[in-house]
């Protein structure tokens, strides 16, 4: 394991201008993967023109969102100007989606502070031309909390729907052990081992099977302060599109539903309002076409330009 991690970038500031000029896309532009098409865009998910241009007239079956909500200090003004700016992103995302499409959104409940902006953005919604399908939580092993509170371990995945989207089923890597569940089929009482169509368990709504992202992981991407876990993301694309979908993530960040995309033969359209984390996105990709890895570990994406951190 390498020992030059790039630092949280959102925390270093000095670190972030060193970057900048590394970084091929400036506010506006659009990268077209040349090997598989996919597109990463600087660009800012509420701006409709913008997002068109992403597009390209090609609907996404899938949108999978991750908007950062952690900025936002949650007195009420600023949740009501929060909700107000994903209201534009969603509609936004809504002007990218196929007819028959789903909509994944990350979200967030801060229990300093009213649980906002969960609720907030579930009844917002409510005025949006979906349905709703399933709200997930996934469990994290670790968590942050005191000894005079319970252990905050949980992410909320909201799931709406519009038309008939694609859904397969997805399965664990947890066996089925336990027997039970009796019910009669075809006048024979058969148990839920014999009744499932797979060795292991489906994940349902409570995933408890995902290892949150840390530096300890290869798909570590130093420098990123919100990585989503590549297995949930792979989870979500598989379940919700069939190969050669268009899949769409307006906050890419560590580019993570990106690189799904490419494991799992969708093209993707992502974009980061950040050139930095356009270029990471980018780099990640580019990694694993030339490694096989699916991040840095503890090393980093700017090692042939900046090397060994440590030593400078
Ligand atoms: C929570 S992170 C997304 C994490 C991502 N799912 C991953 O696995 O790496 C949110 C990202 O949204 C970007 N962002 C913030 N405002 C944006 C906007 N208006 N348009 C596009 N991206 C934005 C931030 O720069 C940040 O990288």
């Amino acid at each position: 394991m390498k020992g030059t991690p790039l630092p949280r970038l959102d925390r270093d500031p000095a670190m972030r201008e060193r970057l900048l000029p590394l970084c091929r896309l400036r506010a506006g532009e659009v990268w077209t993967d040349p090997t598989n098409q996919h597109r990463v865009g600087c660009l800012d998910a509420a701006d409709p023109a913008q997002m068109a241009r992403l597009a390209e007239g090609r609907p996404a079956t899938l949108a999978v969102q991750d908007p950062p909500y952690n900025l936002v200090a949650f007195h009420q003004q600023r949740l009501d100007e929060y909700v107000t700016w994903c209201r534009r992103w969603v509609e936004v995302t809504l002007d990218c989606m196929a007819d028959d499409a789903s909509l994944y959104v990350w979200l967030g409940a801060d229990q300093r502070h009213g649980f906002g902006p969960l609720p907030d953005f579930m009844i917002m919604m409510r005025d949006q031309p979906l349905q709703t399908r399933s709200f997930v939580t996934l469990r994290n092993q670790r968590g942050y909390g005191t000894q005079k509170n319970w252990m905050a371990v949980r992410q909320e995945l909201l799931i709406y729907t519009r038309g008939a989207p694609p859904f397969t089923v997805q399965y664990t890597d947890i066996p089925k052990i336990l027997r039970g569940y009796y019910k009669e089929v075809d006048g024979r009482r058969t148990e839920n081992t014999e009744r499932g169509r797979g060795k292991t368990i489906r994940p349902g709504n409570v995933w408890v099977d995902v290892q949150q992202v840390f530096y300890r992981l290869e798909e570590n991407v130093s420098g990123c302060y919100a990585q989503k876990p590549l297995l949930a993301i792979e989870r979500i694309v598989a379940a919700a599109s069939n190969p050669g979908d268009v899949v769409l993530d307006s906050f890419a960040h560590s580019g993570t539903t990106l690189l799904a995309c490419e494991r799992l033969n969708r093209r993707a359209l992502t974009a980061d309002i950040d050139p930095v984390y356009c270029e990471l996105t980018i780099r990640r990709l580019e990694h694993y076409r030339t490694t096989g890895t699916i991040g840095w570990q503890n090393g980093h994406a700017f090692e042939p330009e900046l090397g060994d951190l440590s030593k400078v």
